[in-house]
């Protein structure tokens, strides 16, 4: 599997055969701007909740490339009524296959108005299933107990995206905790430095995973590593 950050809680995952793209957010992000939008690949395009900073490129991207929105119901339809063609509406707990594995919706605590004010359902983190190897997105969310259920009813995973910014979300300390509950030691750092609310000390948060016996990766903007 390739893992592409583009800043803040967007990245890809190219993996069997498919880009899954992940809760885009570049136009407004300053430190994505060297990130050309035009060029980014999706087949699908999972959003996590109907917050700005998670959803504000995915129209464009989707007419562009054709992509599949997968995201809960709310968000799904608030697109379809944007004018997006392919929506897979999920809710929590829900699994479905696609051609390059499954995807389960689960719980995430927070909260997801769309950009305009409608409702956005409720918001959700995603276990990716596939022949090559498995991981968790846990979206925008506090530590939950409700993470510890995910090696109970999944495979092992092979490395987890968990923000890390704070204030809006878990900080470095719950995210470690996290990555116990979920059993997995090699964390993507997400949510993090994009406003002034969650600005964080990258050596300070690698030591505190190292310290652990965990691997916290925060990449570059645009950079593309192998998992
Ligand atoms: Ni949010
Ligand atoms: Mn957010």
């Amino acid at each position: 599997m390739k893992l592409t950050y583009y800043g803040h809680a967007c990245f890809s995952v190219f993996v069997g055969g498919k880009t899954l793209l992940f809760d885009p957010f570049i136009k407004y992000n300053e430190l994505a701007k060297n990130v050309d939008i035009n060029s980014i690949a999706a087949d699908y395009i999972l959003l996590s909740h109907g917050h700005q900073d998670h959803v504000a490129d995915a129209l464009e991207i989707a007419q562009r490339t054709g992509a599949t929105i997968v995201s809960n119901f709310e968000v799904g339809e608030w697109f379809q009524s944007k004018g997006a063609k392919n929506v897979h509406p999920m809710n929590h707990g829900g699994k479905w296959k696609f051609d390059f594995g499954t995807v389960k919706m689960v719980a995430a605590v927070h909260s997801s108005g769309m950009p305009d004010g409608s409702y956005g359902g409720n918001p959700a983190g995603f276990v990716i299933e596939t022949a090559e190897g498995s991981f968790y997105y846990a979206g925008d969310t506090a530590l939950t107990m409700d993470m510890q259920l995910i090696p109970m009813t999944g495979g092992k995973l092979k490395f987890t995206v968990l923000p890390i910014g704070d204030n809006f979300t878990m900080g470095v300390d719950d995210a470690i905790i996290a990555s116990d509950f979920v059993q997995c030691n090699s964390v993507v750092g997400v949510h993090y430095d994009t406003f002034g609310f969650i600005k964080i000390n990258h050596e300070e948060a690698i030591k505190k995973f190292k310290n652990k016996g965990k691997e916290l990766l925060l990449l570059s903007i645009g950079q593309t590593i192998e998992l």
